[in-house]
């Protein structure tokens, strides 16, 4: 039997993606090798977002290529957005790679593989006829429990910085029956978690016909009313889609966590404009207070980008003070990183390496202090946890996530996907420790 072996960057859509990329092998007759070493095919789903995903995928590639060239039938393929933002140069930089395809074509990744791995046509960009959902297609799950589920593709935001829409296309969402249907399969197979996918996941719906047009609020209800699943999460929206409705049913909805990413990128209105993210400091602050009326205790995430083009250095102490405001539960910080091809990179007053540098390092320092308090907080009560299997750093202990979403390790006797409460009694910037008190839901 040939062996496939994938390596996946990026963002959740990806780990989606390639759980699907997965399914689509095996149904051509491949097996899963362990090792990469051992695989007659390796598949890289890439990510383009920023400067380093680029450059760990190209160290990955070194790899494949050494084996390739003891073993010259193996078969390097390249997928995702990497491949589709550098279609053109993908194979004057990696002559050795064989096929190359961007995200939303996966259906056809076996007419350029061909059945078993051979047949390939070499050295060319697989090139589909549409982009589609890749919901439709077989599935290789990594859990029993917990699922991607893929509701629109593609993007209609222009943030500056962001390679993403020149990528993954315009928004396409994806009809609500299918999503439920899908859902609705998902939780008979045993499923008890799902995410919710969308480059904008909280624009949802807008570009629907329209006899079946509805809102993201809507989408959420009908998800909460499917039998068996009980939590769902969503990632990633944007701040300015979240309406009134979409606040209201994550009150309502029992299912939907207490868990809300909300992506800032500044605190500085003024960068904010230039990024063209359309709302501003006052805007975003009204909207913390609006989820949090609505569900007193939700946890917040979010995205913050240091040393974006022009950003001054009271434009950042600005970014300081949105966070030590919001007290954010956990926050991911990037250094602006000029993709080209976005506005962005093109724009005037580049900040020097070394202060974006001083700036990330002093975010962190106050992301951190802050997350280590919001989750020392959560020491003394008990927390509902979905358990996922045993503690990554002592295997005497279980690893769970509770429905904020934040990762407990704990003494307890439960299997993976059992609900159970777990008393927290410990806390870091990142993680709550706990012990089990009774199983809540068998
Ligand atoms: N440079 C740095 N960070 C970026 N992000 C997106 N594009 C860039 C870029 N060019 C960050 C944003 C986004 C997250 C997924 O990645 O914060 O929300
Ligand atoms: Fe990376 Fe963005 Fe593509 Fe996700 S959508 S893999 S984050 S470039």
């Amino acid at each position: 039997m040939k062996r496939y072996h994938l390596t996946t960057f990026g963002c959740q859509m990806n780990a989606h993606d390639s759980e699907r990329i997965k399914g689509m092998l095996e149904e051509l007759g491949l097996g899963e090798a362990v090792d990469q070493a051992d695989a007659d095919v390796m598949v890289f789903n890439t990510c383009t977002i920023r400067e380093k995903p680029d450059q760990r995928f190209a160290a990955h590639l070194a790899q494949a290529r050494a084996l390739k060239e003891h073993d010259a039938d193996k078969v390097i393929a390249v997928g995702g957005c990497y491949a589709e933002a550098q279609r053109e140069r993908l194979f004057q930089l990696y002559p050795f790679v064989d096929v190359a395809f961007g995200p939303g074509t996966i259906p056809h990744l076996g007419e350029w593989l061909g059945a078993g791995g051979e047949g390939v046509a070499r050295g060319s960009f697989g090139i589909g006829e549409e982009r589609s959902f890749a919901g439709v297609l077989p599935m290789h799950r990594e859990r029993r429990f917990q699922a991607w589920v893929q509701v629109s593709m593609g993007c209609n935001s222009k943030c500056a910085y962001c390679i993403v829409p020149s990528v993954r296309g315009r928004e396409v969402s994806r009809r609500p029956g299918e999503v439920v249907a899908e859902i609705t399969r998902l939780a008979r197979e045993g499923v008890r978690e799902i995410t919710l996918l969308g480059q904008n996941v909280n624009s949802w719906g807008r570009d629907l016909a329209p006899d079946v047009r509805t809102d993201f609020g809507e989408l959420l209800r009908a998800c909460d009313s499917v039998a068996g699943i009980e939590r769902i999460r969503f990632t990633s929206p944007h701040p300015k889609d979240f309406r009134d409705p979409v606040i209201a049913a994550l009150a309502e909805c029992e299912a939907v966590c207490e868990h809300v990413h909300l992506p800032l990128q500044s605190g500085s209105s003024r960068i904010l404009k230039a990024m063209r993210r359309t709302y501003d400091r006052d805007r975003y602050l009204r909207l913390v207070d609006r989820l949090r009326a609505a569900v007193p205790d939700v946890a917040l995430g979010t995205d913050i980008i240091v040393g974006f083009p022009g950003e001054t250095e009271e434009d950042f102490a600005e970014t300081l003070a949105v966070v030590q405001e919001v007290r954010y539960d956990s926050a991911f910080t990037f250094v602006f990183s000029p993709r080209g091809g976005t506005e962005a990179a093109g724009m005037p007053d580049q900040v020097p390496d070394d202060v974006k540098r001083d700036r990330i390092e002093r975010l962190i320092a106050v992301v951190q202090r802050i997350a280590a308090e919001r989750n020392a907080e959560r020491i003394g009560r008990t927390e509902e946890v979905l358990v996922e299997g045993p503690s990554r750093t002592d295997s005497s202990l279980l690893r769970g996530r509770t429905r904020r979403n934040t990762t407990v390790n704990f003494a307890g006797d439960a299997d993976a996907g059992d609900l159970v409460d777990v008393a927290i009694e410990g806390a870091t910037s990142t993680t709550l420790r706990g012990r089990q008190a009774a199983l809540v839901a068998a």
